[in-house]
This record gives C-alpha cells, structure tokens and sequence, in this order.
C-alpha cells in the first residue's frame, strides 16, 4: 500500500530521500503529474517501477534533478540551444533529451545513447531531490505515477487508485495537492543540430523558438535518424480512461461531457468539468476523466479546445485517449 505523507516538512522530505536512497519508491507530486520515483542509480529500485506501472522494460525514464549544477554528470554533451533552454524553463514542465553520459545506464535510456532530464517545479519535488543529493543521490528517475497506458495522476489520491495495490510497506506517496499543469512535460529532442519537440506540454514550440531562434519540427510519432525513439507516450494506446472517449460530437444523454464553460451542456448528459480557460482545461482534464469512470460511464464526450500553444498538448493527448485501451 506504501506509506501516504501529507505532512512534507523537511525532515519527512528527509525520510523519503532515505527511503529513495535504501531503494524503495516515493511518489511525488510536480507540476505536470505525479512521479513515482526511484533511485537513478539502483537498477533493482528502477526494476520495481516497471512492475508496479506493468510498463515494458525497454522504455526509458526521465531522471529528474534538482539544479541545472547536477546535469553535465548526466550527460555528455549538450548544444548551445539547451543550454539556453535549460536556463529559460527550469525549473519547468520541459524534458530534455540529450547524450548520455556513463551515469545513465541502460536501465535508465532502455539502452539508447540518450537520456532524459527535467527540473520540476515543485516544492515538494525540489525539496525531495536537494535532500536526495544531499545524501549521495546523483537524480531520481520517474514516470508518470500510473499504470501503464492510463491516465497520468494529478492528485495523491489518484496515485494511490492506480498503484496502491502495487507498493509495499517501505514505499512512500508525497501528497502536495493537484498538479497545476495538468499535462506531462513538453519532450524536446535536443540531440540534432535543431530542437524538436517529441511530446508537447506546456512549453510550447513558439516559447522554444523565442528562447532558442530556431524553427522548431515536431517529431512526435516519427523518428528523426532512422532509430526508433521510444516515446512511450507516442504509442497510441495511452492516456485512457475506462470509459470510451468520443471528441467533437453531440454528446448522448447519459454520458459524460467535457468541454470550455462557454459550450453548454445538452439534455441529460452529465458535466465532467466545464474549465474557463486552456490552462484550466489541461489542469482539470485528467482528473474528470477519473470522475467519469468513477461515476461508471460508458462513454466520455470532449470537446476540444482550438488553437496553438498549450492547446496543442491537450489535443494530443485526447487523440490518444480516444483510440482506447
Ligand atoms: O511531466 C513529466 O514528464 C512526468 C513527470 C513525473 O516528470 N513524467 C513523465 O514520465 O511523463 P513518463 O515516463 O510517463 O513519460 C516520459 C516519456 C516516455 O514516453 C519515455 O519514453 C520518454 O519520455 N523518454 C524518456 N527518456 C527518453 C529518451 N532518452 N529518448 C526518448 N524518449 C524518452
Ligand atoms: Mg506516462
């Protein structure tokens, strides 16, 4: 079940990079979703999360890290551009994918030659690594704290529905309240002479481009040399709830309805949420999916918001949510 710590002062920060460091798993709250965390370094701790999340073991993990001071131990190389990148948007819902160094081993990179790195914005989250670092720890890899092809938890609560009944005794969740993003990291492949973004979020290509000057090319669902990138979250059957999800139709009585506040809700259907604005829409969206299934529906209708910038990364995600499980 693991152990649930709403109270996360300093010395139970302490406790959870402890437990961290003896190789048990801490789920933690960040921006964008919760993680669940392991040791970077301890490839039986990294092993635990692929069974609890039922996730292939070849896909690799985002090692999550403190200050951008703890990020040339992890890799080997990095272009002008992420710098830049790096010094704009961490900490942040940004992922960054670069050459690895001899730190990141195979059980990180699911044996590419490149390794992923975010500093989230979150207290907790931050809290956790400093006093992970403190005592010798070099990054705590995490996914999305769900089981595989679901979708990501944005509250505690939500991670103990989808891996309670896969924790031990030893394991811990960090409860810090809902994620405010709402959306996983933007992913951006930063081992080209250009960036490119493999998944996006909430740093968008037009926040890319102004930070970096170059035209930014979406590689999400291709590849760029010919490799296959493993994007977990590229394959299609992911981000899904129980319930089927139907986007830009007339809802039918009886199921649920997701959509901006200015669209009103048709006879009979039940409204999920009703956010006021993009952001809100990203940051509720997940967890009114849960409530739909919660509430036993069979079908979830979404109406998708329009436009550029975060609304893009909402759009993904429900492209995928609705080809189901
Ligand atoms: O917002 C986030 O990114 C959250 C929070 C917890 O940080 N994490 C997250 O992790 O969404 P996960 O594992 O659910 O999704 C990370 C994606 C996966 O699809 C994985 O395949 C991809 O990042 N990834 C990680 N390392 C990679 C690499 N070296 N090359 C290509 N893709 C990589
Ligand atoms: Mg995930």
């Amino acid at each position: 079940m693991g152990q649930f710590l709403s109270n996360c002062s300093i010395d139970s920060l302490n406790v959870a990079a402890q437990v961290l460091k003896d190789g048990s798993l801490v789920a933690f709250p960040t921006e964008t979703v919760y993680g669940l965390g392991a040791d970077a370094n301890n490839e039986l701790a990294v092993a635990r999360i692929y069974e609890v999340k039922g996730r292939p073991a070849d896909h690799p993990l985002i090692v999550h890290i403190a200050d951008i001071k703890y990020l040339e131990q992890w890799i080997s190389e990095i272009p002008e551009y992420a710098i830049e990148l790096a010094r704009a948007f961490w900490p942040g819902p940004m992922t960054l994918i670069l050459k690895r160094s001899a730190m990141a081993k195979d059980f990180i990179t699911g044996n590419q030659d490149t390794v992923g790195i975010r500093i989230p914005n979150n207290s907790l989250a931050l809290g956790l690594l400093e006093a992970f670092h403190k005592i010798g720890g070099a990054g705590i890899a995490a996914p999305s704290a769900n089981r595989f092809g679901q979708v990501s938890p944005t509250t505690a609560a939500a991670v103990s529905e989808e891996i309670g009944d896969y924790l031990a005794e030893t394991d811990f969740v960090l409860d810090g309240g809902q994620s405010e993003v709402g959306l996983e990291s933007t992913i951006i492949d930063c081992t080209s002479v250009a960036p490119s973004i493999l998944r996006p979020g909430a740093i968008t290509d037009l926040m890319i481009e102004d930070v970096t000057k170059f035209k930014v090319s979406e590689n999400i669902d291709k590849d760029l040399s010919g490799l296959e990138i493993r994007v977990s979250g590229s394959l299609e059957n992911h981000y899904a709830p129980k319930a089927k999800v139907i986007l830009d139709q007339i809802p039918i009585a009886g199921s649920g309805f997701i959509a901006l506040e200015n669209i009103p809700t048709p006879t009979g259907v039940i409204r999920l949420a009703a956010p006021k604005s993009v952001e809100e829409f990203a940051r509720v969206l997940y967890e009114s999916m849960r409530e739909g299934d919660h509430q036993n529906l069979a079908t979830i209708f979404i109406e998708q918001p329009m436009g550029e910038g975060l609304a893009v990364a909402i759009r993904d995600r429900l492209s995928r949510s609705a080809r189901g499980r």
